[in-house]
């Protein structure tokens, strides 16, 4: 008994030293449970440990003895959209975001690892004051952030919590550089309007806590003046407003990160870059982040999204800017913020995901929190 218990773990699953203790009530093949069934072949310790901790017993089939799993560890229920789903299209503040977001720009260079000059133009740097020297105060883009209309910028709560804000930029694409070229004659293009703009307040959400673990990491930065959206380099992005955008299945879509935070040269990037990440299923984050789950019933605590592979990944410097998605909005393809920057693992891009504060969960804390 032992002996063909062993040989079965070590065939199919490599679970060896597992006692079948504990009770389950979807205790099933391991070919029956699907969502089981697609992590055998994941290499990740993790993964390889809720497997084995999923062990429920073993069934004879044929004469050949199958694991079974507890298959109910695998499923996540979704109640990602309990609380938010019914108030958000007829919010009365869904007026003060523009319909006219997220334009997608027909001219973008693809593939590059820069991105085109006109190609995000909601994104904002934010600025912190880190001191003074001989008198002047000195300034430093420590966080990315977006344009969601001409008076807010939404970013992550921990680039505002603690720092002393020196305003936000729009518009800019080299941030070394006064005037950025881009692209070969004929379709040679500089720009060299950017908005500095100062700040009126920070609106960071009330439940923001970094431990035990980091949650709710969004805010809000009111502007002191309205970005004037008439430039080609200053645009609002799109939030996932209506129910059927916030209802689809992001898992192992593509979505795009931009920012100018730390590449895999170990600097921060004075031009915009972006990057191509797949969003990993909750199954998937949960492996990496397990202190976001709970462990009764599985479902996902902290209203996150992760995303990246080796090698692909956000890092320090772009936290507080977007993930975002092309989907249709009213009709149009436009680019829709699904992720906040929040954080990740300290060596960027390495097979841990980094973390997206999931701003499906967050479109009715936003509309609750603008003014016109
Ligand atoms: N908290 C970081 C920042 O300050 C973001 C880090 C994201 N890291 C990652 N590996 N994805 O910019």
């Amino acid at each position: 008994m032992i002996q063909i218990k062993l040989l079965i773990c070590l065939l199919v699953l490599h679970i060896c030293e597992h006692s079948f203790a504990k009770k389950c009530d979807s205790c099933k093949l391991l070919r029956q449970c699907p969502e089981a069934l697609n992590l055998v072949s994941d290499t990740n310790a993790a993964v390889k440990q809720r497997l084995k901790d999923a062990l429920c017993g073993t069934t004879t089939v044929d004469g050949v003895r199958h694991p079974m799993i507890c298959c109910n560890n695998f499923i996540t229920v979704s109640v990602r959209f309990a609380d938010t789903e019914t108030d958000i299209e007829t919010h009365e503040n869904i007026a003060l975001l523009p319909e006219n977001c997220g334009s997608i720009n027909g001219d973008r260079i693809v593939g590059g690892s820069y991105a085109n000059l006109y190609e995000f133009p909601w994104m904002a740097l934010v600025s912190r004051i880190t001191g003074t020297h001989n008198g002047k105060r000195q300034t430093q883009f420590h966080c990315g952030g977006t344009a969601i209309n001409s008076r807010y910028i939404l970013t992550a709560a921990h680039c505002v919590v603690g720092q002393r804000l020196a305003g936000i930029r729009i518009g800019d694409f080299n941030i070394n550089t006064p005037e950025d070229c881009q692209g070969e004659y004929p379709h040679f293009v500089c720009e060299q309007h950017i908005q500095d703009i100062r700040i009126n307040n920070t609106i960071v959400h009330e439940d923001f806590k970094v431990l035990p673990s980091v949650q709710n990491d969004i805010a809000l930065i009111r502007l002191k003046y309205p970005i004037d959206f008439s430039f080609k380099n200053a645009k609002p992005i799109c939030l996932p407003l209506f129910n059927k955008l916030r209802n689809i299945s992001l898992d192992g879509k593509q979505a795009t990160v931009a920012g100018w935070g730390i590449t895999e040269f170990s600097r921060a990037s004075p031009v915009l870059r972006k990057v191509e990440i797949p969003i990993k299923s909750d199954n998937e984050c949960r492996h990496y982040y397990d202190r976001n789950y709970d462990s009764g019933t599985n479902n996902i605590i902290n209203k996150i999204l992760c995303a990246g592979e080796v090698g692909k990944d956000s890092c320090k410097g772009d936290s507080g800017g977007p993930l975002m998605l092309e989907e249709l909005y009213n009709d149009i393809y436009r680019m829709i913020q699904f992720g906040v920057v929040s954080y990740g693992p300290q060596q960027c891009g390495s097979a841990t995901p980094g973390v997206y504060t999931d701003v499906r969960q967050y479109v009715k804390w936003i509309l609750d929190n603008i003014e016109p």
